[in-house]
């Protein structure tokens, strides 16, 4: 990440007062506080202790096994033993960099992705393309994209998958957002059609929480095994205290109801941000998410996504530029990733109403 934004998003967070439209963080609210805290005090209790020792690479079967069963449930036909539990999905994303993607090589993308991806490809020397010819492998989010919030239709999908067969490359899934579509459809992912050609990375920390760092990689049958040493070269496993809370936990829990909870309470944030932009900043353009956290909006003249963030800091509001999500990276005309996520209704219209009076300078 470009330091002087590094430092403006972060001086943007650290200041009392400031509303946050940036970040696109879970909103802590929904965080299941109370559940984790009895699930942390029974896995701590447990005689063999398993919590606190170490496990094997790819992470406690009970687990594995659940977010098999998931898959299952979509389309996939998934057996516990190919789940590699990680630390989050981006773990699984870099293992999947790692082992997937030819180096040296392009990786076909949204001409808007997700930054941390664009940054890891970039790091390992792999350049992110809006081509789709003369790739080494893809990187999509067909369930929902961050930062656009939509899906793809059935012919994306459908181009998609036939373009990597042709080129025999394969497709990394990013799934983090999948079970947080308004409509409540999370669709069968890519890898029940492509399994020989699909990693598949998904996360607990959009749904439960980000803090406790776990997701998981279904890597294609001939890469498993790499895969697996990738992972165990790394960090041995995955913490195994938040594997444990975390099977606990959803033994425990009615997850579905817990994501309807969590739609029910972000659906009305995306309409009101929606609102407040039609009203404050009529010549933006956006299109409603189908899901997730965040907006993307275009500007309507040429300038510099870097100083319309200062701007808006000095105003009071976070913004996320979008340069960091653009392939291109470019600047101009500004584009920014808004967040609906973190404040509630009045503070997400008071914000826009911030953001506009920065835009206006
Ligand atoms: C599209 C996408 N993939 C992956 C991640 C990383 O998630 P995790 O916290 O599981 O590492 C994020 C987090 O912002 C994301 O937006």
């Amino acid at each position: 990440v470009d330091e002087h934004i590094d430092a403006l998003m972060r001086d943007g967070a650290a200041r009392a007062g400031t509303f946050s439209l940036g970040g696109g963080l879970p909103a802590s609210e929904l965080f299941p506080r109370r559940a984790l805290a009895a699930s942390f005090l029974r896995v701590i209790r447990e005689p063999g202790a398993s919590a606190l020792q170490y496990g094997w690479p790819e992470g406690r079967p009970g687990l594995r096994a659940w977010v098999a069963e998931r898959l299952r449930r979509r389309g996939a036909a998934v057996a516990a033993e190919e789940v590699i539990l990680t630390s989050g999905a981006q773990q699984a994303l870099a293992i999947a960099a790692e082992v997937a993607f030819a180096a040296g090589g392009r990786i076909g993308c949204d001409a808007e992705s997700y930054p941390a991806a664009l940054a890891l490809f970039r790091a390992r020397g792999l350049t992110p393309t809006v081509e789709r010819t003369g790739v080494v492998g893809f990187y999509a989010m067909p369930a929902l994209s961050n930062p656009r919030g939509h899906g793809l239709g059935e012919d994306e999908r459908r181009a998609l998958l036939a373009r990597a067969r042709a080129a025999g490359v394969p497709i990394v899934e990013d799934d983090a957002y999948a079970e947080l579509r308004f409509d409540g459809r999370s669709p069968r992912p890519l890898l029940a059609e492509a399994r020989a050609l699909v990693f598949h990375v998904g996360t607990f920390s959009k749904t439960i929480c980000p803090g406790l760092r776990v997701g998981w990689l279904v890597a294609p049958p001939d890469f498993r095994q790499r895969a697996l040493v990738a992972k165990h070269t790394s960090d041995l496993e995955a913490n195994s205290l938040a594997q444990a809370l975390l099977e606990d936990f959803l033994a425990h829990a009615d997850y579905d109801a817990l994501l309807d909870r969590a739609r029910r309470f972000y659906a009305p944030r995306a309409r009101r941000l929606a609102e407040a932009l039609r009203r404050a900043l009529p010549a933006w353009r956006f299109t409603l998410p189908e899901g997730g956290f965040t907006i993307w909006v275009e500007t309507d003249r040429e300038g510099d996504d870097a100083a319309l963030l200062e701007a808006a800091i000095r105003q009071g509001v976070s913004v996320d530029p979008g340069r960091l999500f653009r392939v291109d990276q470019r600047a101009s005309p500004p584009a920014l990733r808004l967040s609906f996520a973190s404040e509630p209704g009045p503070r997400l219209a008071e914000g826009v109403e911030r953001l506009a009076r920065a835009w206006a300078g």
